[in-house]
């Protein structure tokens, strides 16, 4: 069992081999979350001569903030073309390297910015790593606040248990695009393609925590060590 600044330090390790993923010159994906943050603030050590040659595009409004506390360029998806790499966390890897991720909010902007991704590496601890997705029993689901309930139900017909909508006393949270986050109760997925068309078919629905055939690189911190794994075709 790794404390909390103990994983600190095996994030800063994982996001330090992850700048070998980093072009000269370029757009780099910024993804969400602590792991994600670790990379952020390794990115920001690199030589200033060399940042000036990076652009990156925030997957969330908090890692824009903690970018430009750090000096680095921001530009929006708009206008780049193609991201040339997204270095983000993950919540569940799997060994193909299929992702659950989302439980920091941000999954709708993070999905977007992957697709725009000529890759996407992954940065995590190893207790993120699961021999089948959904083994941690909740996947996020992103809705239009009109359409919550409708989803709810549509969500509880798919999975037989009813998603929870994520919040506190002071009611929903709030993604950045506006929407609500519904946090589905599900067992181990047997098959997560197919979740992924049944969930995204409901009206309302804006997008998924699945990632499937997203990530090409993963590094994983286990201790001293970082472990890496690539995508096989
Ligand atoms: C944010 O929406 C998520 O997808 C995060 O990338 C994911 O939850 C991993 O976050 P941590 O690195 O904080 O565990």
């Amino acid at each position: 069992m790794t404390n909390g600044s103990g994983n600190e330090r095996i994030l800063a390790t994982v996001a330090a081999r992850a700048l070998e993923c980093v072009p000269e010159s370029g757009t780099v994906g910024l993804g969400t979350g602590r792991a994600a943050s670790a990379f952020v603030r390794a990115l920001a050590s690199l030589p200033k001569e060399r940042l000036q040659r990076l652009r990156c595009v925030a997957t969330s409004e908090a890692t824009a903030a903690l970018a430009r506390s750090l000096g680095l360029q921001l530009t929006t998806l708009a206008e780049v073309d193609v991201v040339d790499v997204t270095v983000d966390g993950a919540d569940e890897v799997d060994p193909n390297l299929d992702l659950i991720k989302g439980y920091g909010g941000a999954l709708v902007r993070e999905k977007v910015v992957a697709a725009a991704s000529a890759r996407l590496v992954i940065v995590a601890t190893q207790d993120k790593l699961v021999e089948r997705l959904g083994v941690r029993g909740r996947l996020p689901v992103e809705v239009v606040p009109f359409a919550w309930r409708f989803c709810q139900r549509r969500l509880a017909q798919l999975l037989g248990r009813e998603p929870r909508l994520r919040g506190s006393d002071d009611g929903p949270y709030f993604s950045d695009g506006e929407n609500y986050i519904l946090d589905c109760l599900v067992d181990p997925i047997e098959n997560a393609n197919e979740l992924e068309l049944a969930i995204r078919s409901i009206p309302g629905v804006v997008g998924t925590g699945l990632f499937l055939g997203m990530a090409h690189l993963v590094f994983i911190g286990d201790g001293s060590e970082v472990r890496e794994f690539r995508r096989v075709a």
